[in-house]
């Protein structure tokens, strides 16, 4: 299997790049210029297309003949870098592609999840003040999101709770929706994130979901398996 990672130096990239080869898989990866060195640990076992991965030309460059992409939607900035970044991902792809995107529990396939208000004031808040400070555009990531919901492409949205790091526990748990009592732990290992965005790219009954993850072995997971 033939897989690019679109935002490969960052945590969970360089975990997806590991995951990825222990499988034996053919990595390419894309990351900006000035991080490539941050995959130097892996050598000549992937390949490095540096540049930014809202960038159309350098997206199809690395895509090229890939059976899967794994892209991490970060929505740096106040310039649709989220956006920007899954267009060029469904655009470049091949037709039959699978794609697998990483997002956060505060997006929504159909607006049926139910958010703690705790949940709901920390994402205000927080993009509230990432919005004031141009570093980061929450409502970016809801559009390039949205983008991808209305594609007829092979996608899977994986939402991430919050992170935390530590040994792999397995693959986490999903459910459809933010709200049920399955994910009320709202934690995952980073490397268990990564696990089960690689796992996607060969399950087909993710297609066209967007499941929302915890960790196996929250106390919630443990619970109500
Ligand atoms: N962190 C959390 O608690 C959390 C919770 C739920 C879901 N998620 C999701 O997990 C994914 C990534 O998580 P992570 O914690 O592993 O993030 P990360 O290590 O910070 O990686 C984020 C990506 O953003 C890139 N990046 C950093 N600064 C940038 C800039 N100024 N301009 C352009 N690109 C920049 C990084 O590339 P470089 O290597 O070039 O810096 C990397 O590819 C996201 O989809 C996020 O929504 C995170």
């Amino acid at each position: 299997m033939k897989v690019c990672i679109v935002g490969a130096s960052g945590k969970l990239g360089q975990y997806m790049v590991q995951h990825c080869l222990d499988r034996g898989y053919q990595v390419t990866g894309v990351c900006r210029p000035k991080s490539a060195a941050k995959l130097d640990r892996f050598g000549d076992r992937i390949t490095v297309v540096p540049g930014f991965t809202d960038d159309r030309e350098v997206i199809q460059r690395a895509v090229a003949g890939c059976d899967g992409v794994l892209a991490v939607l970060v929505p740096w900035g106040v310039h649709g870098y989220a956006s920007g970044t899954a267009r060029a991902v469904l655009e470049g792809s091949e037709p039959d592609c699978r794609l697998v995107f990483s997002c956060g529990w505060h997006i929504t396939k159909d607006g049926k999840d139910t958010y703690s208000k705790s949940f709901l004031v920390m994402v205000a808040v927080f993009g509230w003040i990432a919005r004031l400070t141009r570093l980061v555009d929450i409502k970016d990531q809801v559009a390039a999101c949205r983008t991808i919901f209305c594609s007829p492409k092979k996608w899977t949205v994986v939402r991430g709770s919050d992170l935390e790091e530590g040994e792999s526990q397995g693959l986490p748990v999903w459910s459809r929706h933010v709200g049920d009592p399955v994910l009320a732990s709202n934690l995952t290992r980073r490397v268990d994130f990564a696990l089960f965005m690689v796992e996607a790219l060969t399950n087909d009954a993710l297609i066209h979901e967007a499941p929302a993850i915890v960790g196996c072995q929250a106390p919630s997971a443990v619970a109500h398996q």
